[in-house]
């Protein structure tokens, strides 16, 4: 039998706001976690080089295994090898492709509610199931080991993100190490999506490399070096693991587009850049940040990472989805509603992203602001 899977709901009030825009109404995008910044010049550059010399065809970059690679050393003291390192066209293939070589059929795979919407519907979609773990303020949003240790049987996988979509939220170091540990001991793999690991406000986040060889890690370039529509990314897979992966990705997607490597190549030599964009998402995270509980919004997530604010709203409704398409019709505001992230408790929360200019967020809370008010 085929397994169901549901929908991606931000995608219904994307494709709303983007017909409001076609109609000329000013339109703020808020929905997607999608960085509206354009990548480096020198990144725009190696890609326009290398369509004038004619686009190479197959190809994996040495080179770019090797930059990410050494990026494990540099960023978290850990040792990665670029052989195991696996391009990918994304974070989204790169997580199908660590489910489908870690686990059978039927596996089951561990991970917080609320959580990206993906990680819940690809394990559904690869014939596994999800044991979702409800994970509310009281831990950040965040599973825990303790969580993991009430688990009976214990799941065949976890699958953490930190910083996490929808809460930004973070596992603190010494819990991740306690949950590799617990790993270890009851034999659960651990899958990590650290697409959002460069983009913190405060203590940087750990990654699982610093406390075991044996996870797969998910990453790519769609966040902190803002290329989303490039569909490049990687996964760091255990050596055990290798051989079958590489044939999985051959198989199933060849390679990543080469143009995205080349271009990959490049944005390693623009951190500097990168990071000055952090600095923008700290102001924009600042702003909402102070306005939004005063608009009604509660039990808000610590947004210690990533671009998201998530919190309740459901003094103004029982369904959030109505509440962000009636705020995008009044306001022109596109926002995300918590049911893609949690099927049970989201109908409850909102989601904001703030990969926008600082002037959007400034210009969406001014409309916003009566808009609740009113309703309060
Ligand atoms: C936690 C998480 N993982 C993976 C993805 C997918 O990223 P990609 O564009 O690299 O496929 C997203 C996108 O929003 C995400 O939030």
């Amino acid at each position: 039998m085929r397994p169901e899977i549901r929908p991606f709901h931000a995608m219904t009030i994307g494709a709303a706001a983007f017909r409001m825009q076609e109609a000329g109404e000013p339109v703020i995008h808020m929905e997607y976690g999608q960085p509206s910044a354009r990548p480096p010049e020198a990144v725009m550059d190696a890609a326009r080089a290398m369509l004038d010399d004619g686009v190479k065809g197959y190809w994996e970059s040495d080179e770019l295994k090797s930059l990410i690679a050494g990026s494990y050393s540099e960023l978290h003291g850990s040792t990665v090898a670029p052989e195991n390192v696996i391009l990918t066209c994304g974070a989204s293939p790169a997580l199908s492709l660590a489910l489908m070589t870690a686990f059978d059929p039927g596996a089951r795979i561990a991970m917080a509610r609320p959580g990206y919407v993906a990680h819940r519907n690809v394990v559904t979609g690869l014939h596994m199931h999800p044991v979702e773990l409800p994970c509310d303020a009281a831990t950040g949003f965040q599973l825990t080991a303790s969580m993991l240790a009430g688990l009976d049987p214990a799941p065949d996988g976890v699958i953490l993100a930190s910083p996490a979509n929808p809460t930004g939220s973070i596992i603190p170091r010494m819990e991740m190490e306690k949950i590799a540990d617990l790993c270890r001991e009851r034999n659960i793999r651990i899958i990590s999506d650290e697409i959002y690991i460069r983009l913190t406000y405060g203590e940087p986040a750990a990654s699982i490399s610093e406390f075991t060889g044996d996870a797969f890690i998910v990453n790519s370039f769609s966040k902190y070096y803002v290329m989303p529509g490039w569909r490049l990314g990687w996964v760091v897979v255990p050596e055990e693991h290798r051989e079958r992966a590489v044939a999985y990705m051959s198989n199933f997607f060849l390679t990543p587009p080469s143009l995205s490597q080349e271009a990959g190549i490049a944005s390693f030599r623009c951190t500097e850049e990168l990071d000055a964009l952090i600095g923008v998402y700290r102001r924009n995270r600042q702003m909402l940040l102070e306005k939004l509980p005063a608009l009604g919004m509660t039990e808000m997530a610590p947004p210690d990472g990533a671009f998201y604010i998530y919190g309740r709203v459901d003094q103004f409704t029982d369904d959030s989805r109505d509440l962000c398409l009636e705020l995008l019709k009044d306001t022109g505001v596109a926002t995300a509603s918590g049911v893609d992230f949690d099927p049970v408790e989201g109908h409850r929360f909102m989601r904001f992203s703030f990969a926008v200019t600082e002037q959007e967020v400034a210009q969406a809370l001014e409309r916003i602001t009566p808009w609740f008010t009113s309703k309060l």
